[in-house]
């Protein structure tokens, strides 16, 4: 999502100006081109050239510093930015912000900007607290720009408080969320899609259960990009993997508590995808004592499960709905066969005979079967890399489909 984005990362002087050292290098990780303005007195808790080799640009520093005689450096900065974050934001910097004053660099060059700010306040409780404060993060607040709220908890004074600086997963998830909020031309914006993940456990007794080796990476991978993409995605997952933030989570366990979510969610969605390995089969009966073992046979009675993709395939309007083929032979056919018997738009089968691929591992190679097209191969990668392909071949779909409803209702129409 922050791949060639430019982002300004202004340093004010604050105790966490090295907890923005980690922040530059995750940004910078994450693929965004990065530059970096400190205050004076940022420079005396870090030294600008650790933010000069992390970002591998010059930070600027001094407002009169003007070295390209064609541009003045705080505009010319100002305009190269697509977003800009403050962190930490200092009481000092924020009463600055709140009453336009400039008189650095860094207060400058945030009265020229006008792409979106992300602000990160970290200060002592007392200074976040105090009435001066509140009222200029108001104020800013006001001009519409995002402030964080800050953690609770041990402050560098050696007491408890609101105002330490966030940790860092809290400030990636929320400015992530906060792009997706301005980014107004992604492809799946307003798009509600489904995911489902994860093998599911269908109980024998309170200790055992018959599952799979799904692990949930593919679905959750998916998830991720969706939501990158603008989606607003709904995942539900019977597996505790790490959920990115803006994603709403449902855990279930059984194929029987997976398919009433499902069944709950796909009237208003746009699409569905099934990436869960969803039990074929359930005991009949859940043991509500452990099993002992004095017996010498234990005879389990299995009942077939919903089946969730036919269902949702017979319940099918406008909705794109994918589906996830893990076989271990005659590959071909039978993802062409579950195409056409689920009623699905897209089948993405593996060969989960492999051990590289498919169930519990990060790599996975699948084919893409569809209706109307030759199956498309996406080679062994990253599930991450899969995902992005999977999706992209999803919003061609969308958009395929969008496209012959309105000539069918222009048609319609004349
Ligand atoms: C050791 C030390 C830690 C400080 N930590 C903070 C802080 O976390 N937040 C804050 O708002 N001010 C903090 N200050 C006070 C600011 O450095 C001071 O208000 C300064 O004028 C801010 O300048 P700037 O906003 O131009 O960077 C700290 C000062 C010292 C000496």
């Amino acid at each position: 999502m922050l791949k060639d984005k430019k982002i300004i990362v202004f340093v004010a002087g604050g105790i966490a100006v090295y907890k923005t050292v980690a922040l530059v290098r995750e940004l910078i990780k994450q693929g965004a081109q990065v530059k970096v303005a400190m205050t004076e007195n940022a420079t005396k808790f870090v030294a600008p050239l650790t933010f000069q080799v992390l970002s591998q640009n010059k930070v600027f520093l001094d407002t009169f510093e003007e070295e390209d005689s064609e541009h003045v450096s705080h505009i010319h900065l100002a305009d190269w930015a697509d977003y800009a974050i403050i962190s930490p934001a200092t009481a000092n910097v924020l009463a600055k912000i709140a009453n336009g004053i400039a008189d650095d660099f860094v207060t400058t060059t945030l009265l020229a900007i006008h792409c979106p700010v992300f602000i990160i306040p970290a200060m002592n409780s007392n200074m976040y607290m105090n009435p001066a404060s509140k009222n200029n993060r108001m104020k800013i607040s006001q001009f519409g720009y995002t402030l964080m709220e800050p953690d609770i908890g041990f402050l560098a004074e050696g007491y408890e408080g609101k105002g330490r600086y966030p940790e860092l997963f809290r400030i990636m998830g929320e400015f992530e969320q906060f792009i997706l909020k301005h980014e107004i031309n992604l492809p799946l914006k307003g798009k509600k899609v489904i995911v489902t993940a994860g093998g599911t456990k269908e109980r024998i007794d309170p200790v055992r259960y018959i599952s799979n080796d799904s692990s949930g990476k593919m679905g959750h991978a998916l998830a991720k990009v969706l939501r990158d993409k603008g989606a607003e995605v709904l995942l539900i997952t019977t597996s505790s993997l790490n959920v990115a933030a803006g994603i709403k989570k449902v855990t279930v366990s059984s194929a029987h508590e997976m398919f009433k979510e499902v069944d709950k969610y796909f009237a208003t969605a746009d699409s569905l995808i099934m990436a869960a390995a969803v039990s074929d089969y359930s005991p009949k009966y859940e043991q509500n004592k452990k099993i002992k073992k004095d017996n010498q046979l234990v005879q389990l009675e299995l009942v077939k499960t919903v089946d969730i993709l036919k269902t949702m395939g017979s319940k099918k309007k406008k909705q794109l709905l994918v589906g996830f083929a893990a076989e271990t032979n005659d590959l071909k056919e039978n993802a062409q066969k579950k195409l056409i018997e689920k009623n699905c738009d897209l089948i993405i089968a593996n060969d989960v005979s492999q051990k590289d691929r498919g169930f519990n591992v990060d790599t996975n190679e699948v084919t893409l079967f569809t209706l109307k097209r030759e199956p498309l191969q996406l080679s062994l990668n990253k599930k991450e890399v899969i995902a992005e392909k999977i999706v992209d071949k999803i919003i061609s779909m969308i958009q395929e489909k969008e496209d012959e409803e309105s000539d069918t209702n222009r048609k319609n129409n004349s």
